[in-house]
């Protein structure tokens, strides 16, 4: 496993926890403030369309239910089995289909890529607050289920979004209420410096095609009542043609 068993404890701790109901989940913002913007960036660099589309940490699935409306055959994969079953669940006409997959495994990756061939991955969220040895696997393991076809859109917190975190997290009632269990259950924001992420693109045999900034909606509100925005880098990455 690449993974400690930390990581995927406070993942699966969080997920266990997490309440069911739309938005009660810190990054879980409505699909047409957040993929459906990336979908804009992601879809002119698709070389194929039809290939599967895989959501890589889907969470509880709220951005794969908007993929799955809109593309054949979507896959919501997550390290946690506890967000699956929010998913799953969330999902009951099974748009999309889900499954248990720490994608920093080489051999889950390469498993993965035997079963769909070359795919689409779309992934918000998960690079930038891994355990710091596996960046770069994971980044390898995108690599590796695109393929040479398939191309990936990464959107992540910038180094920036840390300290906005952090800012709210030290105000004087404490972290927003749906802030606090995520430093609750140990998953750190923010983590990762902006300039590394394209070099693990890059070192996983990935070309970064378009990058740009974003702000990355949130469901909770600051104290003057502003919904909290993160800043965050976005990045469409394939082999170069
Ligand atoms: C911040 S959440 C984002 C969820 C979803 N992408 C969204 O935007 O709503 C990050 C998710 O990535 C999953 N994750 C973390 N590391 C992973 C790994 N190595 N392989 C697969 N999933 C992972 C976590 O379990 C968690 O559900």
């Amino acid at each position: 496993m690449s993974v400690t068993s930390r990581y995927r404890e406070a993942w699966e701790g969080f997920w266990r926890e997490a309440p069911d109901e739309e938005g009660a989940v810190f990054w879980d913002a409505e699909p047409a403030l957040t993929v459906a913007r990336h979908l804009a960036l992601f879809e002119p660099h698709l070389t194929d369309p039809g290939l599967a589309l895989v959501d890589l940490g889907c969470g509880n699935g709220t951005q794969t239910r908007f993929l799955a409306d809109r593309f054949p055959h979507v896959l919501g994969a997550d390290l946690s089995p506890a967000a699956l079953d929010h998913a799953r669940r969330a999902d009951p006409a099974g748009q999309a289909t889900y499954r248990q997959l720490d994608a920093a495994e080489k051999a889950e990756a390469q498993a993965l890529h035997a079963e769909l061939g070359d795919a689409n991955v779309y992934v918000r969220g998960v690079l930038h607050q891994c355990e710091a040895d596996d960046r770069q696997a994971l980044a390898d393991g995108i690599a590796t289920i695109v393929g040479e076809r398939g191309r990936a859109f990464l959107v992540e917190p910038s180094e920036a979004a840390g300290a906005v975190l952090r800012s709210f997290a030290a105000g004087p009632g404490g972290p927003p209420p749906k802030l606090a269990p995520v430093l609750r259950h140990g998953i750190a924001p923010g983590e990762v410096a902006d300039a590394a992420v394209p070099e693990f693109l890059t070192a996983a045999g990935l070309t970064v095609l378009a990058t740009g900034t974003l702000p990355l909606t949130t469901t909770e509100y600051g104290p003057d009542g502003t919904r909290i925005e993160l800043p965050s880098l976005w990045f469409v990455t394939g082999r170069a043609t």
